[in-house]
């Protein structure tokens, strides 16, 4: 998931590219509204999900006739999808509120109307009407579950002049009728939502507040979205959850777990890679470790947060597995699914931590060799447990030390593992253009790898091709492509199985 970049350390830190794709603000490039209509920028904060509601929401209001705009000033709404993860990634919501609201009072004086100025997502559940109080002249407050009730509210602060609030949450809303409006992609990988909120309720984390209940989505709205993304050239699909494993469709009689969803996701093409963000390490399963090593088109690339290397702090935030659990489902998973790739997240100066138990994280760091890491220093959040139940005791300077070195350790290691590849054939999907030149293309290997290569042989956006890789950095690695092939032979050339 992509959060907004918290600026200098308090980034999350990638060391390769953000698959998960959070960390900066999404805007909409999507066709211009016809004359007449009202349009509407929307811009994206947070993780996937969030990228993901604010697709749904554009399909909400593009069948009330609204129009999508990427332009300022062109805009009569602007909708702020936001995220309350960290305090670092409130503040620069608030930044680019104080933003609107100089635009909204500057039409305002000068007679050239009025812009329209909502709050979506995890901060407007979190601050309900507080942010009306906190934020004036913010028009709309909608919670993650209420977006339904857009085209409403939008109309009643219209005619009202008054703010309009809906933060109610559901235990049922998945918004499964509905087609997101893909704006902003890159037409090769699109993210699927099959479920809501989370009811694990670790002691440092706002979701379970801002998002509620977990609810899934029911498998047959999953693969109609993902059938037709298929058919509209789409070759990867990640699909997205608080916590995927627990995915369970009970509604369609026959109860689907996640890796059986996978499966029937990988069997609508074998040209389509499937992912997915976030598994917890509680409920990791051998059935699911078992499809990724004989379904050759789910990627064998795991994002498993272990958040930190010590059990008492891992007991303290609430995890619910050991540092000795973790581990061993790490060797579990290698010795089932050879080759399999692992990302995470790390959180640094939890309240109580000493300097032993961050060792400990440093450690868990070695041992697992993880090719990337989302890493952070623990930001407390108001009413979650850690925020009622303990005191964040770790002063800022030493939150921000430890996270550097765990940072330069990741690097490290990445630097290390990428230039282990070299010299190896790895099958990439492209892209798109590299952001370096014209002249290069960009794709990701199976393992979640970006490396960037010449334009060769023809090779377009949604092509796979088979590429030597030749170097590396901690962040990208560098090829030569040696043959353009399909996701299939590439596959059974490499003597994967293609069925099950
Ligand atoms: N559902 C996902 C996490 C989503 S939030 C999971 O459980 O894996 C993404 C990451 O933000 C978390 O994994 C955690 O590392 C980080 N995070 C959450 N709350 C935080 C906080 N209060 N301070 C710092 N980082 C936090
Ligand atoms: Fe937050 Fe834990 Fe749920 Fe992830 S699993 S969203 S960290 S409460
Ligand atoms: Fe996502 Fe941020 Fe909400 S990480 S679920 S947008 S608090």
């Amino acid at each position: 998931m992509q959060i907004l970049p918290d600026l200098d350390i308090l980034a999350p830190v990638s060391s390769a590219p953000d698959a998960r794709g959070i960390d900066q603000p999404h805007t909409v490039a999507a066709a211009p509204a016809a004359s007449g209509e009202k349009r509407v920028l929307i811009e994206t904060y947070g993780c996937q999900m969030n990228v993901a509601d604010s697709e749904l929401v554009a399909s909400i209001l593009g069948a009330r006739g609204y129009g999508l705009t990427e332009d300022e000033a062109d805009a009569d709404v602007v909708l702020i999808n936001t995220c309350a993860i960290r305090e670092k990634a409130e503040d620069r919501v608030r930044g680019r509120l104080a933003r609107f609201r100089a635009q909204k009072k500057d039409r305002l004086a000068s007679g050239e109307g009025d812009l329209t100025i909502g709050v979506l997502g995890c901060m407007a559940e979190r601050l309900r009407t507080k942010l009306l109080d906190q934020e004036k002249l913010v028009d709309l407050v909608v919670g993650p579950d209420a977006y339904r009730d857009l085209p409403r509210l939008l109309e009643e602060t219209g005619e009202t002049g008054q703010a309009a609030v809906n933060v109610q949450l559901s235990r049922e809303e998945t918004y499964a009728d509905l087609t997101p409006v893909r704006y902003d992609t890159n037409g090769v990988s699109a993210f699927v939502s099959i479920m809501r909120g989370c009811d694990n309720m670790c002691a440092f984390c706002v979701v379970p507040f801002t998002r509620g209940r977990e609810r899934s989505r029911p498998v047959t709205s999953i693969l109609a979205e993902c059938a037709q993304l298929v058919d509209a050239g789409y070759k990867e699909i990640t699909v997205l959850g608080q916590n995927v494993n627990s995915y369970h469709d009970e509604a369609s009689g026959a109860s689907v777990s996640f890796a059986e969803l996978l499966y029937r996701i990988s069997r609508l093409s074998p040209e389509l890679r499937v992912r997915y963000s976030t598994s917890h390490p509680k409920d990791c399963s051998d059935e699911l470790l078992h499809v990724h090593r004989e379904v050759a088109n789910v990627c064998d690339f795991i994002h498993l947060p272990v958040q930190h290397g010590n059990t008492d702090v891992l007991r303290r935030m609430r995890r619910t597995y050991t540092r000795e659990h973790y581990l061993d489902l790490i060797d579990r998973a290698r010795a089932i699914v050879p080759g399999v790739t692992f990302s995470t997240d790390i959180i640094a100066g939890f309240c109580g931590e000493t300097p032993e138990e961050h060792a400990d994280t440093l450690s868990l760091m070695e041992r697992v060799q993880y090719d990337h890491a989302f890493m952070f220093f623990y930001s407390e959040r108001p009413d979650t447990f850690a925020a009622r139940k303990y005191e964040d005791d770790v002063p800022e300077e030493v939150k921000k030390a430890r996270l550097s070195q765990i940072i330069a350790l990741q690097n490290s290691i990445s630097a290390v593992k990428n230039d282990a590849m070299i010299g190896r054939r790895e099958v990439v999907l492209v892209e798109g253009t590299s952001k370096r030149s014209d002249d290069q293309l960009k794709g990701r290997t199976d393992g979640n790898h970006m490396v960037v290569f010449d334009r060769a042989r023809g090779l377009q956006k949604g092509d796979y091709a088979e590429v030597l890789i030749t170097g590396s950095t901690s962040a990208t690695l560098f090829g030569d492509v040696t043959r353009a092939t399909t996701l299939e032979a590439a596959n059974a050339a490499s003597g994967e199985v293609v069925a099950i």
